[in-house]
């Protein structure tokens, strides 16, 4: 059974997956209009991984004797301005969701939470993965500069990293 404290906190986090999961919609969105088809993909496919996260906490919370709650959202941006700026936005973003989880592990163990604390190391190791993803793809905008072709190969490259899996390519 989950303590008032440990489901509100779960809650929080099922909320902010959930609305990163829009973020991540809305930028795919954006890419698919600019043109940029592969950036696209990709982030159509970040955003259900998203979805994924949250209904894996939703899951839990009310295997647990708690009740998931569903909640509105904050509206994400529309526009991201460049494609590196929007990586860029992906990266903090996620930085800022790993600060999250944190907190959460902190919850569990000040509740002595233990099943908790074992449910969160998922995502504990799924942030990890996340931000070096992230890095990568930051450090492969850099080397394209404002190289035309570099951007055209970014784009195929990256529709790879959706279609194959992201952690191979987080360990090249
Ligand atoms: Fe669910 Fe990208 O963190």
């Amino acid at each position: 059974m989950l303590t008032k404290n440990m489901e509100k906190a779960l809650n929080g986090q099922i909320r902010l997956e959930a609305e990163s999961s829009q973020v991540y919609l809305s930028m795919a969105s954006w890419a698919e209009v600019k043109g940029l088809e592969g950036i696209s993909l990709f982030m159509y496919g970040h955003s259900d991984e998203e979805r994924m996260h949250m209904l894996k906490l939703i899951k839990y919370v009310n295997e647990r004797g708690g009740h998931a709650h569903i909640s509105d959202l904050k509206a994400p941006d529309k526009d991201f301005g460049s494609f590196q700026k929007m990586f860029q936005e992906l990266y903090e973003h996620e930085i800022f969701v790993s600060k999250s989880i944190n907190e959460l592990v902190h919850v569990s163990l000040e509740e002595k939470d233990y099943a908790t604390h074992n449910f969160l190391q998922w995502y504990v190791a799924e942030q990890i993965e996340e931000e070096a993803l992230a890095r990568n793809i930051l450090d492969k905008i850099n080397l394209i500069g404002n190289d035309k072709g570099g951007l055209y190969l970014f784009d195929r490259d990256v529709q790879q990293i959706t279609a194959g899996n992201a952690d191979s390519n987080t360990t090249e």
